[in-house]
């Protein structure tokens, strides 16, 4: 099977959750798009939810799949909210923002009664930082903010890494949903989350992290073993 089937697998196992009446919280990336599929076919067969998705680009998805969406300002219950990860260790900590949504993405799992992340299981990984961490930043005067952030990595021991701002499709720089620049943070490996996010989120500037620190209520692994839930 390849990483592709696995995220299905990982996907398919989430859906199992999801009943009629929920309000539930698409995520967005390759992983959440089975998600979204697999609650299509459900929404065929007779499902009846409705959701808040965390991109246009979910929404435009979620809508060719069939699916109802309401504006995220239209509830303030989310039941369920599922969504990928870039790495996911252990303690259920994860590193989010490859696809450059996580601030809608964490305002939405941090607002789920249940947030459940799918991935396959390259993406479990015993100490977060491998995986560069983007942090959403305001683009008004970005260069202070950038100097504050590596200021502030150097502070908590993390020198000289590499940090750039991600490159987008249509201009030389990527703008989030929001309208806001990513940094991407080279940092390798990253000792006290809890405490890294902290100071970064303390910066006038920076708008979110990319640390899902305790918010996921379980992760659902799929590979080669089979399916690995982490609770
Ligand atoms: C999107 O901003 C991200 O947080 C994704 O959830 C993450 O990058 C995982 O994406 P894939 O499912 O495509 O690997």
């Amino acid at each position: 099977m390849s990483a592709d089937d696995y995220k299905k697998a990982a996907a398919r196992a989430a859906a199992h959750y999801v009943e009629t009446g929920m309000t539930l919280g698409l995520g967005t990336g390759s992983t959440a798009a089975h998600f979204v599929a697999a609650i299509g076919e459900k929404v065929r067969n007779g499902l009846e939810i409705k959701a808040v998705p965390t991109s246009e680009d979910t929404a435009r998805k979620a809508i060719a799949a069939g699916i109802e969406i309401i504006e995220p300002d239209e509830t303030t219950v989310i039941d369920l909210a599922v969504d990928g990860a870039d790495e996911a260790d252990g303690y259920r900590q994860l590193i989010k923002g490859g696809g450059g949504a996580l601030l809608r993405e964490k305002i939405v799992a941090a607002a789920a009664e249940k947030f459940v992340v799918i991935a396959d299981a390259s993406k479990r990984v015993a100490q977060l930082g491998a995986f560069a961490l983007p942090v959403e930043i305001e683009r008004f005067a970005f260069a202070l903010t950038v100097r504050s952030v590596r200021e502030t990595l150097a502070a908590l021991g993390y020198v000289d890494r590499d940090m750039r701002l991600r490159a987008g499709p249509e201009g030389p720089s990527f703008l989030s949903d929001g309208g806001n620049y990513i940094l991407d943070c080279r940092l390798e490996r990253i000792d006290d989350a809890t405490e890294l996010d902290k100071a970064l989120r303390a910066i006038p500037g920076v708008v979110e992290t990319g640390l899902f620190i305790g918010l996921a209520d379980e992760i659902i692994l799929a590979g080669p073993g089979g399916i690995e839930r982490i609770r």
